[in-house]
């Protein structure tokens, strides 16, 4: 196990991205985290936050376990939040809300955004937080994206190994959730979600326009498991649902998964998307919850599962992000990733071939 990196030596990062989120000294930062865990990033961004000469909130809420962010991400939604009103009063009356207990996917984010509160996550560990720390640069790339999937009807992507799935999407041009799900790993924006570190955006298709098949190759991953997939899965996708599940061992490994959950909403289409991170690692053997692979320079990122990020009613707890490497993405009839290589000059990373 990694060496657990002191105060001194993560106060600086948290102050900077602090000042990415644009903290004012007059605004109020909540640090919510559960129970005993994630007590010296709690402690390092209190800290942060007086050093910036704004008021830290401590907001900590009983924990429901001790496994922290990596269980969580497997079973989302649920948290003790749900049943602490006074924890959410002071979410809602602060400017921003640094979420070290993972609320992805649950009402409570919702509720806190439409507060107002903009909410950045951060729970993984340091080492990844330092290897993959924002930057404006990365945020006017992911904002080039997302100007194009607002203006776009369409999504179609395809691999070599069979994939073709077409995605009718739905219009995402108002107020959280009703947005293009942008991450680029800090937040200024009021009522604005993000995920340090990140670097990826997201979209859906409407409840019943996604179309196709998904043959995802050996070698591309599953995630939460942060497995790499030995042989091939085929998905067949029909109204937006997957009707079949074919394949190997992996393939009855992730049909005995979803079938776990007992929830037909399991087997929903959910976001899609392509990664912008050049700092990112095609990688399963990194700590935490694996956000390299998702943010992966070109991968295209297809999900299953829940779609309330997106102002939808499927909270289903079963959520896979499925990172596949070397597809090609269009928006309408525009090739935007072309075999994993970005295409459009605004998207490019400046050192990437
Ligand atoms: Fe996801």
């Amino acid at each position: 196990m990694a060496e657990l990196a002191s105060v001194a030596e993560m106060q600086p990062l948290f102050v900077e991205v602090l000042k990415l989120c644009g903290v004012k000294s007059n605004e109020k930062v909540a640090v919510l985290s559960e129970g005993g865990l994630a007590q010296e990033y709690s402690m390092t961004f209190m800290a942060a936050v007086a050093a910036l000469d704004a008021e830290p909130v401590r907001v900590n809420v009983a924990a429901t376990s001790d496994a922290g962010a990596e269980a969580r991400i497997a079973n989302l939604g649920r948290s003790a939040l749900s049943t602490d009103a006074a924890a959410m009063r002071s979410l809602k009356q602060a400017d921003l809300v640094i979420d070290l207990m993972l609320l992805l996917f649950s009402r409570e984010q919702i509720e806190i955004q439409k507060s107002g509160a903009r909410i950045l996550m951060v729970v993984e560990p340091f080492e990844v937080l330092q290897r993959l720390m924002p930057n404006p640069s990365m945020r006017a790339r992911v904002e080039a994206a997302e100007r194009r999937m607002q203006a776009a009807k369409t999504l179609r992507f395809t691999n070599d190994a069979g994939t073709d799935l077409h995605y009718e999407l739905k219009a995402l041009n108002g107020p959280p959730p009703e947005c293009i799900l942008t991450e680029y790993g800090y937040t200024d924006t009021p009522g604005r979600w993000d995920h340090w570190p990140s670097g990826f955006l997201a979209s859906t298709g409407t409840v019943t326009g996604v179309e196709g098949t998904v043959v995802m190759n050996a070698g591309d991953i599953v995630l939460p498991w942060k497995q790499f997939l030995k042989t091939p899965v085929e998905f067949k996708i029909s109204n937006g649902k997957v009707t079949d599940i074919n394949g190997e061992e992996d393939a009855r490994r992730l049909r005995d998964y979803i079938e776990g959950f007992n929830d037909p909403r399991a087997y929903a289409v959910s976001h899609i998307g392509w990664g912008l991170n050049e700092d990112a690692l095609w990688a399963v053997d990194v700590p935490g919850i694996a956000m390299d692979s998702r943010a992966y320079y070109g991968n295209v990122l297809f999900s299953l599962g829940p779609n309330t990020e997106f102002g939808g009613a499927n909270d289903t707890a079963c959520h896979l992000d499925l990172p596949m490497k070397n597809c090609s993405l269009w928006l309408d009839d525009d090739l935007i990733v072309s075999r994993g290589e970005v295409l459009p000059n605004d998207m490019r990373a400046l050192n990437s071939a």
